[in-house]
């Protein structure tokens, strides 16, 4: 289907601007001009110019300011020449718009001040308006004027990686206190992971209403989950997130760390492309999937702090793992790390163009 017949409305100008972009055709599987790259976390510290613009700013500050979101997710596409733009936020936006007390620590990541364990912490999150962050609505109206054809990734976190910080109270290795709940009080938790549904679907709407031609579902730290596990507690509400966006006909792509043995479900819960981490090669990665899909991936960040050689070595062992794919992105495993020399992925994004052009 179309966004154009879509029951979600019409296709913004932005979505049929980019419509011809490699990104896109990639996304659906169809030939491309050379294959589309992008970085998760391509805007960010690996940047002396981001780092110049966000002095000063504390980083959840900086994601309410129109300009500088503008700015910042501006950076990478005029340095790297990246095929697509991913809008700068932070997957706990939401949470913070809708009065979670939580706040982003340098170096630490996301910390809430009181986590949720309980049903009566359940009634803290309510439903997300687009009031709520009108500042998404009007910095992505400020990002397509600049972006030309360049298409606008738009992002949220996964219902399963955001329960995660809520209720452990901040990043975690184990993630004891979420398997605790998910075990011992399925219900609360099946309760937990339907109202992020709501608000995770709530917040891609909004992106997408205002311009953004993709959306990405970041499941980060699901990787911690075995296939059963995922299956009863976490696919459900993934899946509700999928649908609830699927009218637009803006591909949606599905990523997290350590997913390996989870490739297959991640994709039947509703994804057009499945991103795969460096753990896993993409043509295995294509055979865990099945067909009718596209994969995004899957240079290990890591190696970019190696010889120029070996990431040449590394990247065509990406390309060459690619060759069979109905559709591919080119992307990192992960994010890149922040002290990444951003010549490198310059470089990267070059090579990329010139080995794969028809
Ligand atoms: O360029 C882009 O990819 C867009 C920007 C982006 C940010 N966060 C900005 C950010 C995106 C897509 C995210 C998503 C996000 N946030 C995820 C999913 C992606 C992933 O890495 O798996 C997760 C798990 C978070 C939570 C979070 N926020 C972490 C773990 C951290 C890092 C903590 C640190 O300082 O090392 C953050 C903070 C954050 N989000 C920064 C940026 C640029 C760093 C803060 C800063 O620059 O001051």
């Amino acid at each position: 289907m179309s966004a154009n017949d879509s029951p979600q409305g019409q296709q913004t100008k932005q979505q049929s601007r980019t419509h011809d972009s490699a990104f896109l055709k990639a996304c659906r599987r169809e030939p491309v001009p050379h294959t589309p790259v992008w970085f998760m976390r391509q805007a960010g510290r690996s940047l002396p110019e981001y780092l110049k613009v966000r002095e000063g700013i504390p980083m959840l500050e900086s994601c309410m300011r129109p300009e500088l979101v503008t700015e910042i997710t501006l950076q990478p596409v005029r340095r790297h020449k990246v095929d697509a733009a991913i809008y700068f936020s932070d997957i706990v936006v939401p949470l913070k718009a809708i009065g979670i007390d939580l706040d982003i620590k340098p170096g630490v990541g996301p910390v809430v001040a009181d986590p949720i364990r309980t049903r009566a912490d359940l009634a803290r999150l309510r439903d997300l308006t687009p009031e709520d962050v009108h500042y998404v609505t009007e910095a992505i109206g400020m990002l397509t004027g600049e972006l030309g054809d360049t298409p606008l990734i738009g992002f949220a976190g996964a219902p399963f990686t955001l329960a995660s910080y809520l209720v452990e109270g901040g990043p975690s290795r184990n993630h004891e206190h979420t398997k605790a709940l998910m075990y011992g009080d399925p219900q609360l938790w099946a309760d937990l992971l339907d109202r992020l549904a709501d608000i995770t679907s709530a917040f891609l709407k909004v992106q997408i209403e205002a311009g953004a031609s993709a959306v990405q579902l970041f499941d980060s730290w699901v990787g911690a989950l075995a296939p059963a596990d995922y299956r009863r507690s976490v696919m459900p509400a993934s899946v509700k997130v999928f649908d609830a966006v699927a009218g637009y006909g803006v591909p949606r792509i599905h990523f997290g760390v350590g997913t390996g043995e989870l490739l297959g479900l991640m994709g039947e819960a509703g994804a057009d492309v499945v991103g795969v981490d460096w753990r896993v090669p993409l043509d295995e990665a294509a055979r865990r999937v099945g067909p009718g899909k596209a994969l995004q991936g899957n240079l290990d960040p890591a190696v970019l702090f190696s010889t120029r050689e070996a990431v040449e070595a590394k990247t065509d062992e990406v390309l060459a793992a690619a060759k069979g794919l109905e559709g591919h992105v080119f992307n990192l495993g992960h994010g890149v790390l922040p002290t990444t020399d951003p010549d490198a992925l310059t470089r990267l994004v070059e090579y990329v163009h010139t080995h794969t052009a028809v």
